[in-house]
């Protein structure tokens, strides 16, 4: 198999991240080398979560949240045992610009958040944070109750399995697609090839793709590139012994595409989560997923809570519903694309 000859590494184990890369094979192979330097293993056996409904949901799912609330007065539920990442004052500056400046709030098992704000708030680097690609200048990131110290590769242990699908698809573009979505299985898995091949067609399948596993990603369109991405991110290693829950970080998944493929790749971010069901009829495996979006389909089809991020802090949380109907000035004046408002251009 070419992926498994080209980048043969037995001793590591990488993120399913979709990394950006320059476009030629010898690009993907110094982006690769590059993160097997950061990047180091992530495994762990910890018991699950203890506050999780016989649904396999968060007991503590929000639903205080009924009710369109000012940040200051939402009261978080008291048992965090469902939570997989918390941000906790999290600031973040580069060079002289402070992007981020005390951003705190909650993942729990079973959510299906999204993160709006401006253009350039800092949506993309809280995304990185999380996933630990990058550390925070001040403040913590906890994974189920353990403070991450540095960056995810300094962490041997994490207890959950983090994805980030890259603002752009980010495929290697001169491996196939099933080298793409097998990439990491090649590199790292004891699966051998045909099973892995057999994986991909499957995952493939799951996202609605079929027969394009010998195509290059220049063969496919830009719907089609999501999806790949998509799927990469969610093959799963079946020769784990361990199975963490999965939070899947989504950059901007629907920029770019038309209103229908946007349908598409939202139905798909729904199927693939514990609550969905995926193109084959198969329950979903991620347990909890972040969406970063501009698009008003997606807030309303993908995630159920948001945080709007303004200034370098969550300035509003809500349910998606609360979202139109919300009396901030800040939420009305995005919700609508209005120039008068708090937010200045
Ligand atoms: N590695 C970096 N080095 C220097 N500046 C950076 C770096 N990463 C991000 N920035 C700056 O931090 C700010 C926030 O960037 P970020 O990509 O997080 O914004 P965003 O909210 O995702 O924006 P958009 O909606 O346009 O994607 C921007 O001003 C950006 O130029
Ligand atoms: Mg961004």
């Amino acid at each position: 198999m070419q992926a498994k000859g080209t980048f043969s590494s037995p001793s590591l184990t990488l993120l399913p991240l979709n990394i950006p890369c320059s476009s030629s094979r010898s690009g993907s192979l110094s982006c690769y080398f590059q993160i097997k330097q950061q990047r180091k293993t992530i495994c762990a056996c910890v018991a699950p979560p203890l506050n999780i409904g016989s649904n396999g949901i968060s007991k503590t799912k929000n639903n205080h949240m009924s009710k369109s609330e000012e940040l200051h007065s939402v009261l978080e539920p008291e048992d965090d045992s469902d939570v997989l990442i918390e941000c906790k004052d999290v600031h973040k500056s580069f060079g002289e610009k402070h992007i981020l400046r005390g951003v705190s709030f909650k993942i729990r098992h079973g959510e299906a958040v999204g993160i709006i704000g401006p253009s350039g708030t800092g949506k993309s680097t809280i995304l990185k944070i999380m996933a630990g690609l990058l550390t925070p200048d001040k403040g913590e990131v906890y994974i189920r109750g353990r403070k991450r110290d540095g960056l995810i590769s300094d962490n041997e242990i994490s207890g959950v399995r983090i994805g980030l699908v890259f603002q752009s698809a980010a495929l290697f573009d001169s491996l196939t697609v099933r080298e793409n979505v097998g990439f990491l299985l090649y590199e790292s898995s004891t699966m051998p090839e045909d099973q892995i091949s057999e994986l991909v067609t499957e995952t493939l399948a799951a996202v609605g793709l079929k027969g394009v596993e010998d195509r290059l990603p220049s063969e496919l369109s830009g719907g089609m590139k999501k999806r790949v991405a998509l799927a990469r991110s969610i093959v799963f290693d079946a020769s784990k012994a361990t199975i963490e829950p999965e939070v899947l970080l989504y950059d901007e998944p629907t920029a770019g595409l038309d209103p229908i493929a946007s349908t598409v790749v939202e139905d798909l971010i729904r199927s693939v989560h514990m609550t969905g069901e995926d193109a084959v009829g198969k329950p979903g495996k991620i347990a909890s997923y972040v969406v970063v979006t501009h698009q008003h389909s997606t807030i309303r089809r993908a995630v159920d809570r948001l945080l709007f991020l303004h200034n370098g802090k969550v300035v509003w949380q809500g349910m998606t519903d609360e979202f139109t109907t919300s009396a901030s000035p800040i939420v009305q004046q995005f919700a609508s694309g209005s120039l008068d408002g708090p937010i200045k251009y």
